[in-house]
């Protein structure tokens, strides 16, 4: 072998890049600090030459360093962009009474509250949701309000990012806009048992669809 090792980096010994390198140095340095005998500064602020970084290292660090920033960006664009996020009401209700509970009174009946809001509430069971056809008019806020009577389900609304899970004992909430009229495939995505596949129902966006008011709606099914 003719290869003159004499001008390559020293990266054979004890290099900051090199994960027992940098313990070494760090385990040197905290002794040295606890000696006294080093005035306080960073172990790797000496000369730029002083860390090598092998080339194929460099490649792996700028890899990692971007898909960082990649994920972070995805996080970023489905947050703000799509506005996707966890739901945040927890609201819970006795999964075994869900048709006697006056939350869930209106259940096919989309109404009118009094800031405008159109509440739509949805029992989920094997494997059904009630009610399976659901009409709304489009531009307006529509809040879910959803329940299982039995297991877990899902509430996906194809093509728009209404999605959650709908968890016996909780109330699932969320609000949306539908922007054009149209009808919207609904379907579980939580695995809930023999009939999951067939577990669907839809949403039908039309500017003509009645909406109860909730005074009259109390009145109706006040108790
Ligand atoms: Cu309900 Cu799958």
């Amino acid at each position: 072998m003719t290869h003159d090792r004499a001008h390559d980096p020293p990266s054979h010994t004890a290099a900051p890049g090199h994960p027992t390198g940098t313990l070494a140095i760090v385990v040197i340095y905290v002794r040295r600090r606890m000696a006294g005998d080093v005035p306080l500064r960073l172990p790797l602020s000496g000369p730029r030459h002083a860390m090598n970084i092998d080339f194929y290292e460099k490649i792996w660090m700028w890899t990692a360093g971007a898909i960082v920033v990649l994920f972070l960006t995805f996080v970023a664009a489905s947050t703000f962009g799509q506005g996707i996020h966890p739901p945040s009401h927890v609201e819970t209700i006795d999964p075994t009474k869900v048709f006697q509970d006056p939350r869930f009174a209106r259940v096919g009946t989309p109404t009118e509250l009094a800031d405008g809001t159109i509440e739509v509430q949805v029992a989920a069971l094997m494997f059904a949701f009630v009610p399976n056809e659901i009409r709304v008019p489009p531009a307006r806020r529509i809040r879910f309000r959803m329940t299982s009577a039995d297991v877990t389900h899902g509430f996906i609304v194809a093509g728009t990012n209404a999605n959650t899970m709908i968890v016996p004992g909780y109330i699932s909430q969320f609000t949306t806009t539908f922007d054009r009229p149209g009808d919207y495939l609904v379907m579980c995505h939580e695995f809930c048992g023999n009939g999951h596949h067939a577990m669907h129902g839809r949403i039908i966006v039309d500017p003509a669809a009645t909406v109860v008011k909730a005074d009259v709606a109390a009145h109706e099914g006040g108790h």
